[in-house]
């Protein structure tokens, strides 16, 4: 047989055999697994449980200028065009009725360092920096330690 032919030949064999792959397991995920599994993409998963934020919870500052962790939950708690529920007792205004901590003065900063007289457009997302920590399993482990002055 001449080279040509064997090339030829070979690239048949390995055509055919990429479209049975494909017949036996057409949308698959090619064996891509993630940490969460693998799930097969014409397939679909239950949904995990909700995870519990619990409120006895000690959450404390890993490192300096930590924005803090969110000790209660946010189910629901819409932060949109319209609305930023969160405001409705962090705010200076409602901070004190609602015995809720006060956003600090770094909030009201914009980015040319000019103290506003309300929320900083680039604060105004809360959950961009805040987030509340479930008692959830890490998928990795984490081997951050905090600075010397806060352990
Ligand atoms: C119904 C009122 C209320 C709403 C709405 C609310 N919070 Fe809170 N938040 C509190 C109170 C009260 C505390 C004080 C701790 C506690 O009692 O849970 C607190 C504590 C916090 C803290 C910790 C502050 C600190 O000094 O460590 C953060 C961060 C926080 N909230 C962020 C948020 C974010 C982000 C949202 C919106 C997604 C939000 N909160 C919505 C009432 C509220
Ligand atoms: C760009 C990141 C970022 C965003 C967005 C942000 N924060 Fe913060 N927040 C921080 C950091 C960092 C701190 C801690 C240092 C400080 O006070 O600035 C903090 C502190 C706080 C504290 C504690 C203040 C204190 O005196 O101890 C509260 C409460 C809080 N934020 C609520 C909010 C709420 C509500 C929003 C949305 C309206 C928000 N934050 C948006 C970064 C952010």
């Amino acid at each position: 047989m001449n080279k040509r032919l064997i090339t030829f030949l070979s690239v048949c064999l390995l055509l055919s055999g990429t479209a049975s792959a494909e017949l036996n397991n057409p949308g698959g995920n090619g064996g891509v697994q993630s940490l969460r599994g693998a799930t097969e993409l014409d397939q679909t998963r239950p949904a995990e449980a909700l995870k519990k934020y619990p409120r006895e919870q000690v959450l404390t500052s890993e490192y300096v200028y930590q924005p803090p962790l969110v000790p209660h939950n946010i189910r629901g708690y819409e932060v949109s065009l319209n609305a930023n529920k969160c405001l409705s007792c962090h705010s200076w205004k409602n901070a004190k009725e609602m015995g809720a901590t006060k956003i600090s003065v770094t909030h009201y900063v914009n980015r040319e360092d000019a103290v506003l007289a309300d929320v900083s457009p680039r604060r105004y997302f809360c959950l961009q920096c805040h987030v509340p920590q479930a008692n959830a399993k890490p998928l990795v482990e984490n081997v951050f330690r905090p600075v010397e002055s806060l352990r």
